[in-house]
C-alpha cells in the first residue's frame, strides 16, 4: 500500500527515469566503444598473421627449407601467441611452433563457433583465429601450414572495458539516485507545504495564514507567491460577506423592530384609539415596504454577483427615456433636463443600464429639495461613453465621498431612514457598472449639488 503511493510520487519517477536513461546510455557507449576497440585489434592481428603467413611461403620457395628454424626466427619473442604446424604433402607433421599449441586435428570444428571469418572461440582456449595455406618448394615438395593466433589479450582488454562500463553503471545509478532522491525531496519542499497548508485549512479554517515562498525554483516560486494571493483574495471575499451578512441582518432588524413595536401598540391600545390604530398601520405598512425593498436589493446585489451580462448594442436614449419614465412620474417639484444624442450605442444589458441609471436619477431626486434641478447627458468621448446625472441638491460631504459606494453606507442616516433609504443603491450600480467593465465615479460639492457619471464601452455611433 505503502510502495503503491510511494510508486506514483515524483521522486520514484525521476529516479527510475535517470536509471533507465543511464543504462541506455552506458550500453550505447559500451557496444560502440567495445565494437570500435576490437574491430582494430581484429584488423591489426589478421593482417599481422597475413604478414607472417606470406613471409612462410617465400620462405618455402628456397632450395632447402629449415621448417624449425624459420619459424623460431619468425615467432619468438614476439610472437608467442602464435602457433603454427607445417605439414608435408601426405600430412605428416614437419615442424611445429613451440609454446602455445593447438590439436588442428581434433574435433575443435564441433565446439568451435564461428563470429565471422577465421575467428573462433572454445572454451579451453577462449578467442583465437585459424587460418591454413599451403606452401610449395623449387624442389617441387608441397604441403600445408596451419596457423592459429591466441587472442587472449584482446579478449582480457573487452571483458576489463565491460567491466568497468558496469561498475561505472552501478556507482553512477546508486550515487545518481540518491542525488536525485534528496534533490527532488527538497526542490518538491514548497511543494509540500502547500499540500499541508490546504489539508490544514480542512481541518482548522484559517484564511489569514500564509504558506512560506521559497527562493527557488522559480515556477514553485511562483505556485507559492499565487497561492498566498488566492489565500489573501479569500480572507478578503470572506471577510466581505461576513460583514455583508452582519449588515444584512442588521438592517432588517430595524424594521422588524419597528413592525414589532407597532404590533405592541396596536394590541395595547389599538382597538380603543382609532387614531393610534392608523397611524400603526400605517408605519407597519412603511416598514413592510422598506423590508420588501431591502430584500429586493439584496437579491440584485448578490445575483449581479454572479450574473454574466449579454452583452449587445444598446442605444443610450432609450435606456434614459425608460429610467426617466420609471422615477419621474412625480417630480416633486424639481425639474429635470435631458441632453442625450439619439446616435449613441453602447455594448451591455439593457435592464441592467436601466437600472443603473433608475438608481441615479432616484438618487438625485432624493437628495435635492423642492424647487432644485436635475440634468442627465450622455456623451461619447473616444471609444467610451459618458453618461452623467447632476443636480442641484443637498451634495455629498468630501469625506464621506469614498464611502458612499460602500454597502449600506448612508451620509445622514436619519435623513435616510426618513427617506426610506437602505444604502444599498450606490454598491448595486458600481456592482452592474463593473460588469459591464466600466467605471462609476462621483464629484459633489456640500450644499450645491452632486454629478455622477458613468463610462461604458461605445458600441460605434450610429449613422
Ligand atoms: N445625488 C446625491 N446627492 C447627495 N447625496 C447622495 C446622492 N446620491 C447618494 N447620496 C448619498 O450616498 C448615500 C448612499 O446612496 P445609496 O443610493 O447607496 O443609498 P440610499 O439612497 O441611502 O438608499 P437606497 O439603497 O434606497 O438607494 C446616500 O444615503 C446619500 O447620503
Ligand atoms: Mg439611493
Amino acid at each position: 500500500m505503502c510502495f503503491v503511493r510511494y510508486k506514483n510520487t515524483l521522486m520514484f519517477r525521476f529516479t527510475v527515469w535517470y536509471i533507465v536513461s543511464l543504462l541506455a546510455v552506458v550500453l550505447l557507449i559500451g557496444i560502440m566503444m567495445t565494437g570500435t576497440v576490437s574491430y582494430f585489434l581484429f584488423k591489426n592481428t589478421k593482417q599481422e598473421m597475413e604478414a607472417i603467413q606470406y613471409k612462410l611461403q617465400i620462405a618455402s620457395q628456397e632450395d632447402k627449407v629449415n621448417w624449425q628454424e624459420t619459424l623460431d626466427e619468425l615467432l619468438y619473442p614476439d610472437h608467442a601467441n602464435y602457433f603454427i604446424e607445417i605439414n608435408d604433402s601426405t600430412g605428416k607433421t614437419v615442424a611445429r611452433s613451440r609454446g602455445w599449441e593447438k590439436d588442428f586435428n581434433n574435433e575443435i570444428q564441433k565446439t568451435q563457433r564461428k563470429w565471422f571469418k577465421g575467428l573462433l572461440w572454445d572454451d579451453q582456449d577462449g578467442l583465437f583465429f585459424v587460418d591454413k595455406k599451403s606452401w610449395s618448394q623449387k624442389n617441387g615438395q608441397k604441403g600445408q601450414m596451419h596457423i592459429a593466433v591466441q587472442l587472449s589479450n584482446i579478449e582480457n582488454l573487452l571483458i576489463l572495458i565491460v567491466k568497468v562500463l558496469g561498475l561505472t553503471t552501478v556507482v553512477g545509478a546508486l550515487i545518481g539516485s540518491f542525488l536525485i532522491y534528496h534533490l527532488t525531496r527538497r526542490n518538491m519542499r514548497p511543494l509540500l507545504a502547500i499540500t499541508d497548508a490546504v489539508d490544514n485549512m480542512k481541518h482548522f479554517p484559517n484564511l489569514s495564514k500564509r504558506i512560506p515562498v521559497p527562493e527557488g525554483p522559480q515556477e514553485l516560486t511562483n505556485l507559492s507567491s499565487t497561492f498566498n494571493t488566492m489565500l489573501q483574495e479569500l480572507e478578503r471575499q470572506f471577510e466581505r460577506e461576513k460583514g455583508f451578512i452582519a449588515d444584512a441582518s442588521h438592517e432588517l432588524r430595524t424594521p422588524l423592530t419597528a413592525l414589532r413595536g407597532n404590533l405592541k401598540l396596536l394590541k395595547r391600545r389599538g382597538k380603543d384609539n382609532p387614531e393610534i390604530f392608523e397611524k400603526s398601520i400605517a408605519s407597519m405598512d412603511e416598514e413592510g415596504l422598506r423590508m420588501q425593498r431591502l430584500i429586493s436589493q439584496l437579491l440584485e446585489l448578490a445575483r449581479s454577483d454572479h450574473v454574466q451580462t449579454k452583452k449587445i448594442k444598446v442605444n443610450v436614449a432609450t435606456v434614459i427615456q425608460d429610467a426617466v419614465e420609471e422615477t419621474w412620474q412625480d417630480s416633486n417639484g424639481i425639474s429635470l433636463t435631458c441632453e442625450v444624442d439619439e446616435r449613441i450605442f453602447v455594448l451591455g444589458d439593457i435592464d441592467q443600464l436601466r437600472q443603473v441609471t433608475v438608481i441615479l436619477l432616484e438618487n438625485a431626486k432624493k437628495y435635492t429639495n423642492t424647487g432644485g434641478s436635475v440634468k442627465i447627458f450622455a456623451q461619447q468621448k473616444g471609444d467610451h461613453v459618458e453618461v452623467s446625472v447632476q443636480d442641484s441638491g443637498i451634495g455629498i460631504p468630501e469625506e464621506d465621498i469614498p464611502k458612499i459606494f460602500n454597502r449600506f453606507y448612508r451620509v445622514d442616516k436619519a435623513r435616510s431612514r426618513k427617506t426610506g433609504g437602505t444604502g444599498l443603491g450606490l454598491s448595486i450600480a458600481k456592482q452592474l457598472v463593473e460588469l459591464h467593465n466600466g467605471a462609476i465615479d462621483v464629484q459633489s460639492v456640500e450644499g450645491k449639488g452632486s454629478i455622477f457619471t458613468v463610462y461604458l464601452t461605445s458600441a460605434s455611433t450610429s449613422q
